[in-house]
């Protein structure tokens, strides 16, 4: 059997459940993910395009970035996976998904509980007076300005920014009091996501992780379950019965 005994009674039994995903759960809509044979950061320089200070050098050049990523998001669906751990939040009293993704995948499959730790690429806000502004409210200019002057950017964390301290508080939190967490489709490189599963398991909680490879954490977790989330994750909830 692809589920052990233990992870199946233990997410029965779970009283709080918090789940981390990353750019693999997006992988199977077609969304690119960060690293990897395939992934965006063998073909482009995080440094120019994602950092608080290439914005304020060359904001043009990221807003291009981010146009090129929305339109590709915008094409896209949730997949099985997505849609599985949407079955596994009506079964569990206290229940966080965590995600580094910015594509909105899981609110657009109707995940409720989300902590969007890296932003999201469909919001965008006001550098100087925070203003938010939806997609189809952003002035159609290179660089869409704000009215109070300032430039708006796309909201989501740029490596130099700090994650919102809100998201960030309540997601530690999640793990801290968690019975079973699971690590879902990241590479569990940048933090502090990736030190969440760790902090769950100091904290005493039952760590899986689901992920196509082995990652850096795989060895310190209590299973690590190697394969598509996409079509593992369908399967679990099959086995829980929780559909
Ligand atoms: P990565 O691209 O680093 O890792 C994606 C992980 O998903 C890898 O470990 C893959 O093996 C795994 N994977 C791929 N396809 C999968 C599938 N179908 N099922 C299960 N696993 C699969 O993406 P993240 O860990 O999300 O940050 O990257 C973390 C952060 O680094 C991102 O949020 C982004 C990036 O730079 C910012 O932009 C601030």
């Amino acid at each position: 059997m692809l589920f052990s005994e233990r992870l199946l009674t233990n997410i029965k039994f779970a009283n709080s459940l918090a789940v981390l995903t990353g750019a693999g759960i997006s992988a199977e809509s077609r969304v690119p993910t960060f690293r990897g044979e395939n992934g965006l950061w063998k073909r482009y320089r995080p440094e120019d395009l994602a950092t608080a200070e290439a914005f304020l050098s060359n904001p043009q050049l990221v807003w291009d970035w981010y146009r090129y990523r929305r339109n590709i998001i915008s094409q896209v669906t949730p997949n099985p996976g997505h849609y599985a751990l949407v079955d596994l939040e009506t079964h569990i009293k206290d229940f966080t998904l965590i995600t580094q993704n910015v594509d909105n995948l899981h609110r657009i499959a109707g995940s409720e509980t989300i902590e969007e730790l890296h932003g999201n690429i469909m919001r965008n806000r006001c550098v100087d007076c925070n203003r938010r502004y939806n997609d189809n409210e952003l002035p159609h200019m290179d660089v869409p300005k704000c009215s109070c002057g300032g430039m708006i950017r796309p909201d989501v964390v740029l490596f130099g920014d700090l994650l919102p301290a809100d998201v960030l508080a309540r997601s530690i939190a999640a793990s801290r009091r968690c019975d079973v967490f699971i690590s879902i489709g990241t590479s569990a490189l940048v933090h502090p996501a990736a030190s969440l599963p760790i902090e769950a398991k100091n904290c005493g909680a039952y760590v899986v992780e689901i992920n196509f490879e082995k990652t850096v954490i795989s060895d310190r977790v209590d299973e690590s379950i190697i394969g598509q989330s996409g079509e593992i994750l369908p399967l679990l909830i099959n086995e829980l019965g929780f559909q």
